[in-house]
C-alpha cells in the first residue's frame, strides 16, 4: 500500500513578507495589494497543521502542485523551505512543482530551482522538467507550467520542449505502472480554457496524456475542489492548503490517494473543521465513483 498526499497553493507568507518587498521592482504596487489580501486569507500555520496531521496518516509521498509563494522573492522561498523541512519525510518523498506565483517576478524560477531543487530531482539525478519519480508500481510525473506572465494574468504553458520530453518519458514507462501526472494548472473544463488564468496548450497536453492512458492527473491553481475528466482520465484539483474561509469546496485541505499495487483504491480529502481539527471526507473509492461525483 502506498499513500500519496496532494497539497497545493500554500501562498506562504511570513510576517517578514511585508518587509521583504523589493521596492526596486516594478511590480511592487501589485505586490503590496496582493500581500495585504493574501495575508488575511492564507495562513502559514495551516500548512504546519497539515504537516502535523500527515504524520498520523501513513503518508509515503507528498506532492505539492505549486504556488508555494506569493511574489516569488528569494526570502519567500527560504521561508517556505524552512516549513517544508518540518515534514518527517526526506525531500525525495516531498515533490514540489512551481505555480504561476512562483514565477511572479523574473528571478522566481531561478530561486525555485536553487532552493527547492532537491524536491524535484528525478530518478536519473537530474533536476529538470518533466520530473519522473518511480516508487514501486507508481510513476510520478511532474510538469512545470510556471512562467512570468503579464500583469493581472496567471496562465500557464507546458511548452513544446517539455511536451516532447513528456511524450518520450511516458513512452518509456513499463506497462503495468500506475501513471500519475501532476501540474499546477487545470487541463480541462472552463478553468483550463480561461485566457487569463488557464493552460494555453492544454489540448496538446491532453492528447499526450490520452495517448499513454495516464491513470490520474492532479492539479491546483483553482483553490477549490474540482473533480473532472479528460476523456477517461480523472483530473483532481485540490483546494488551497492554507485558505482560512470555511466554504465546503474551498476549505483548507489536502487530498490522500491510497494506492494498492497499481490501482487507486481510495480517495479522501482531509480538511480542518470548525474546531480546528482535521477531518476526513471520503470522496470515492473508484473511478466509477468519481464519475458519480462529477455528474452529481
Ligand atoms: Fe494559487
Ligand atoms: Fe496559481
Amino acid at each position: 500500500m502506498f499513500r500519496i498526499a496532494h497539497i497545493s497553493d500554500l501562498h506562504l507568507l511570513s510576517l517578514d513578507g511585508a518587509r521583504m518587498l523589493d521596492f526596486a521592482n516594478k511590480r511592487w504596487i501589485g505586490g503590496l495589494n496582493l500581500l495585504s489580501n493574501r495575508s488575511r486569507h492564507y495562513q502559514s500555520e495551516r500548512f504546519e497543521a497539515a504537516i502535523e496531521d500527515m504524520k498520523g496518516q501513513n503518508i509515503d509521498h507528498v506532492l505539492c502542485t505549486g504556488d508555494i509563494t506569493n511574489l516569488a522573492f528569494k526570502q519567500e522561498f527560504e521561508f517556505a523551505k524552512s516549513l517544508f523541512e518540518k515534514f518527517s519525510l526526506p525531500p525525495s518523498e516531498v515533490t514540489v512543482l512551481p505555480g504561476n506565483h512562483d514565477a511572479y517576478v523574473k528571478k522566481g524560477a531561478e530561486h525555485f530551482h536553487e532552493i527547492f531543487q532537491e524536491h524535484f530531482v528525478s530518478d536519473d539525478g537530474m533536476a529538470q522538467w518533466p520530473l519522473l519519480r518511480t516508487r514501486g508500481n507508481i510513476s510520478i510525473v511532474g510538469l512545470s507550467t510556471s512562467l512570468q506572465t503579464p500583469w493581472f494574468t496567471a496562465y500557464g504553458v507546458v511548452g513544446k520542449e517539455q511536451l516532447t520530453k513528456l511524450d518520450a518519458m511516458l513512452a518509456a514507462i513499463p506497462a503495468g505502472q500506475l501513471k500519475l501526472v501532476a501540474l499546477h494548472h487545470p487541463v480541462v473544463g472552463k478553468p483550463a480554457e480561461s485566457r487569463i488564468r488557464g493552460l494555453k496548450d492544454r489540448e496538446a497536453l491532453v492528447e499526450v496524456l490520452q495517448k499513454y492512458e495516464v491513470d490520474v492527473v492532479l492539479h491546483g491553481h483553482e483553490h477549490r475542489s474540482i473533480l473532472s475528466f479528460a476523456g477517461k482520465i480523472p483530473v483532481l484539483g485540490v483546494p488551497s492548503g492554507t485558505y482560512s474561509l470555511d466554504k465546503p469546496n474551498r476549505r483548507a485541505s489536502y487530498r490522500v490517494l491510497t494506492i494498492e499495487g497499481n490501482k487507486i483504491t481510495k480517495v479522501e480529502r482531509r480538511f480542518i473543521n470548525q474546531a480546528g481539527d482535521y477531518e476526513s471526507l471520503a470522496e470515492s473509492d473508484s473511478v466509477e465513483g468519481w464519475h458519480k461525483v462529477v455528474v452529481a
